[in-house]
């Protein structure tokens, strides 16, 4: 079997990111791809919003944007999958080239603005997906289109069409690449949106399980933006946050000779500032509100600092481009270590406990 990333890694590398990246899911498409067929360890068990995963390690948006690699990306051995962010109409998103590596700093800049083959691609997939009755969690994350006048009706529209196959759906307002997306995370526009959305999901879901609605929010918020996104959860507006998405900060030190390119910086050099929003929304919302943590995580460790920042789930996506596919195998083993080095049972028990 041809090992997807892990031997063709350093020759995908000499690629241009997105030419690796297209190259890559092709290669998934046709079962190119390693499987992790160990079964988890039962520490790592745990549940989110009322969804049962075998483990909390989970693929972040913008890899799969348009569900096309479900099954072999679960069969890597992740948790759950998040598809997305996906658009009502396709659109292409900005100019190529659009996503730069920085080797040396383990990170990644990337400015695509969106590109989704839109919701009527994602739908037939993510219905073949369920049609064929497979197990794994599968979140679906909703973007807006770049020339939209009213993101609430995209939002709502992505929900319509897509809420009866995800497992939970993600409200994305964070990305720093499409004009005025991130001021949707203010208080008014959010709990605006959230409305219409909530009214578009009793619509599309009119009996049985609703799937959970969660927001995915920036590491550059102010304390009062932080405030308000916390007020909007506690008053049940949403059923958990994603903290966080790319930064548009450049951190003191940042190197690599692409670290002057535009766009979200991930990776890395996003753990400490990513980590520390999570750790204020835990704080925030004293722990009621069920959080993903996302940004910089690469190793065991890693996972385990978000966790005891205050995440119940955590995800990754660019340490992915840097290890390869057996990363995912090595962080549950990590993480397992952990746990039982801590003498806990079980993800559950740590969430929350201390400081990153
Ligand atoms: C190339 C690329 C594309 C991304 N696209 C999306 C996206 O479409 N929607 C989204 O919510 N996040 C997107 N993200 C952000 C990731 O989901 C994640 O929040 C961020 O990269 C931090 O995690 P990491 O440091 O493990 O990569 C993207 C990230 C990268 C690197």
């Amino acid at each position: 079997m041809v090992d997807a990333f892990g031997l063709a890694g350093p020759l995908l590398r000499l690629l241009q990111p997105e030419t690796a990246h297209d190259l890559t899911l092709w290669a998934l498409r046709r079962g190119l791809a390693p499987r992790d067929s160990a079964p988890d360890d039962p520490r790592l068990a745990t549940t989110f919003c009322g969804l049962e995963l075998s483990n909390p390690i989970g693929l972040a948006a913008g890899f799969d944007k348009d569900a096309a690699v479900i099954g072999p990306m679960l069969g890597l051995g992740f948790g759950f999958v998040e598809v997305g962010s996906i658009t009502p109409r396709p659109q292409p998103g900005n100019p190529k080239p659009r996503v730069f590596r920085l080797p040396e700093a383990r990170a990644v800049i990337n400015r695509l603005g969106f590109n989704s083959a839109g919701l009527d691609v994602a739908e037939d997939r993510l219905r073949a997906w369920r049609a064929a009755g497979r197990p794994g969690v599968v979140g679906v994350n909703l973007g807006k289109n770049r020339d939209s006048a009213d993101a609430a009706a995209d939002y709502a529209a992505g929900a319509r069409q897509l809420a009866p196959s995800a497992d939970y759906l993600v409200i994305h307002v964070s990305s720093p690449n499409t004009p005025g997306l991130r001021a949707l995370q203010g208080r008014g526009e959010l709990e605006a949106i959230l409305a219409r959305v909530r009214a578009a999901l009793a619509e599309a879901v009119p009996q049985g399980r609703r799937p959970p609605l969660l927001v995915k929010v920036a590491p550059d918020l102010t304390p009062a933006d932080l405030d308000d996104i916390a007020a909007v959860a506690l008053a049940g507006g949403l059923d958990g946050l994603i903290a966080t998405n790319t930064t548009i900060a450049r951190p003191a030190g940042l190197t690599g000779a692409h670290r002057g390119e535009a766009g979200g910086l991930s990776g890395r050099p996003l753990f400490e500032p990513a980590t520390g929003i999570l750790a204020e929304l835990h704080g925030r919302t004293s722990g009621r509100v069920p959080l993903i943590g996302v940004g910089g995580v690469a190793s065991g460790a890693d996972a385990y600092a978000k966790i005891r920042a205050g995440a119940s789930l955590v995800q990754l996506y660019s340490a992915l481009i840097y290890e390869g596919p057996a990363l995912v195998g090595r962080i549950k083993r990590e993480l397992a270590g952990l746990l039982a080095r801590d003498g806990l049972a079980s993800v559950a028990e740590a969430v929350g406990t201390g400081k990153p």
